[in-house]
């Protein structure tokens, strides 16, 4: 069977893409797939097409890759405060003028500010089970890291965590492109209930402002267009703070997840970067390259265009397959294989590119350095627990790459704890 005939959401394919993918690119790097829309599979491809946002819209409202949504969806949404395109799905000048205000929150002083009240997040889960000697590092490390982060940061109370987790957990999981109709209802409800929590603080920083990314956000004014010095409309806001919350936590959870792993499978590395911490910051960026959590995002033509030397009409959605461009072995010798100290790892496009470049994507790096700092400083001999039926679980979505489940064992590192309990009772 041709690759142009195979479906990419088969469960075989999400299982393990890459041997597919690498046929894509060799075969049919840019094609119409059986499910409609084209996929864009090279490195430099993918590239030109996410810094060309005059012939290509990240608008998908009248481009629905699964269908228009159902009037018991629309009538579900219409209890909440609607949806309105402020980052993601919004074009210029409409994204230049949000996306303004959202990087002033991320300004790389500001993340740096973060920098203790992560380790300390992240020296506390580990807390919780150091002297256990093995963990299920997914949902006992990764989802607690990023989660309580931006949890924090947005100014959500500890004790609604769980609630929070629920809503972020709700709002990907329609990227599967795998949910029944019954799991989009209940999804939907999902949101509409974090929409109504998250005005409701919106509305307690509007009358007492805190030091806090919400109350930012909140009392943010438009730096210049038609809207210089207005404030965000609800709406908007509830927009871009679901986004941040849901951009940020899955993805950051899985990237911390697929790093541990790419170093359990080549211990000889394992060993390096836990000689070295310094290592590290290039280990986080190899592991984005080589399992990069966002697998693909769409984008519709303007207009008749042309990718690759394949002619696309406009209004076509075009698949920007940024995991596999990836593993292009035209931008990465040896693509498929794991190298901590590639020169080159962080020209990945795991973040996208262009005026969509992640804009968390430094608090991301920042958590992926804290959180592989503490964890190799703080236990050695880290091994897959295979006492544990299925120690290594993968969660199977078209858009999201990840695990959902990583048993593993460890030996504790004493000094660290020492060091670690000293401070704590300083
Ligand atoms: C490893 C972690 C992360 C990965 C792999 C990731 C990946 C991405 C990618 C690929 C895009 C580009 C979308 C496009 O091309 O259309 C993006 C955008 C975005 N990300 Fe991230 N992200 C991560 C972490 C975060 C964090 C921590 C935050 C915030 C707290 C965040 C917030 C956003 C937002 C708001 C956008 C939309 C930007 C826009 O459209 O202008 N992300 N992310």
């Amino acid at each position: 069977m041709s690759v142009t005939d195979e479906i990419l959401v088969s469960p075989e394919v999400l299982e393990c893409p890459y041997d597919f993918y690498r046929r894509v690119r060799d075969e049919a790097p840019v094609h119409r797939t059986p499910m409609g829309f084209f996929v864009v599979s090279r490195y430099e491809d993918v590239l030109s097409v996410v810094r060309d946002t005059e012939r290509f819209s990240s608008d998908m409202r009248n481009s629905f890759v699964s269908g228009p949504p159902s009037d018991e969806l629309r009538a579900i949404e219409a209890e909440g405060y609607g949806r309105v395109s402020t980052l993601l799905t919004a074009d210029p000048p409409v994204h230049t003028q949000f996306r303004a205000l959202v990087n002033k929150a991320f300004l790389p002083k500001r993340v740096a500010q973060l920098e203790d009240s992560i380790r300390t997040i992240a020296d506390d889960l580990v807390d919780a089970w150091i002297d256990r000697g093995r963990v299920e590092l997914v949902t006992e490390f990764a989802v607690g890291l990023p989660l309580t982060v931006i949890a924090d940061a947005l100014g959500v109370d500890r004790a609604d965590m769980p609630r929070f987790k629920q809503w972020s957990d709700d709002s990907v999981a329609p990227l599967s492109g795998l949910l029944t109709p019954e799991q989009q209802l209940a999804c939907a409800r999902s949101r509409v209930e974090m929409q109504h929590y998250m005005a409701e603080r919106c509305r307690e920083r509007e009358a007492a402002p805190r030091d806090d990314l919400l109350s930012d956000l909140v009392h943010a004014r438009f730096d210049g267009g038609e809207r210089a010095g207005e404030r965000l409309e609800m709406t908007e806001l509830l927009s871009v703070i679901e986004q941040l919350l849901v951009a940020g936590n899955e993805t950051t959870t899985k990237m911390i997840a697929a790093g541990m792993l790419l170093l359990l499978e080549h211990p000889e590395q394992m060993a390096a970067v836990q000689a070295d911490h310094s290592l590290i910051p290039n280990l986080v960026e190899e592991a984005l390259r080589l399992e990069s959590p966002v697998q693909m995002l769409p984008r519709v033509a303007k207009v008749d265009v042309e990718v690759g030397g394949v002619a696309i009409e406009a209004g076509s959605v075009l698949m920007m397959m940024y995991g596999c461009a990836n593993r292009d072995d035209a931008k990465y010798p040896d693509a498929a294989s794991f190298d901590h100290a590639r020169a080159n790892a962080r020209t990945n496009l795991a973040f996208g590119q262009g005026p969509h470049f992640c804009p968390g994507a430094a608090l991301a790096r920042s958590e992926g350095r804290i959180a592989f700092e503490t964890l190799l400083g703080r236990a050695a001999d880290w091994a897959i627990d295979d006492s544990v039926e299925q120690p290594v679980r993968r969660e199977l979505s078209m858009t999201l790459r990840g695990l959902s489940g990583l048993h593993l064992t460890f030996v504790p590192n004493p000094s660290a704890t020492a060091a670690n309990a000293s401070e704590d009772h300083a």
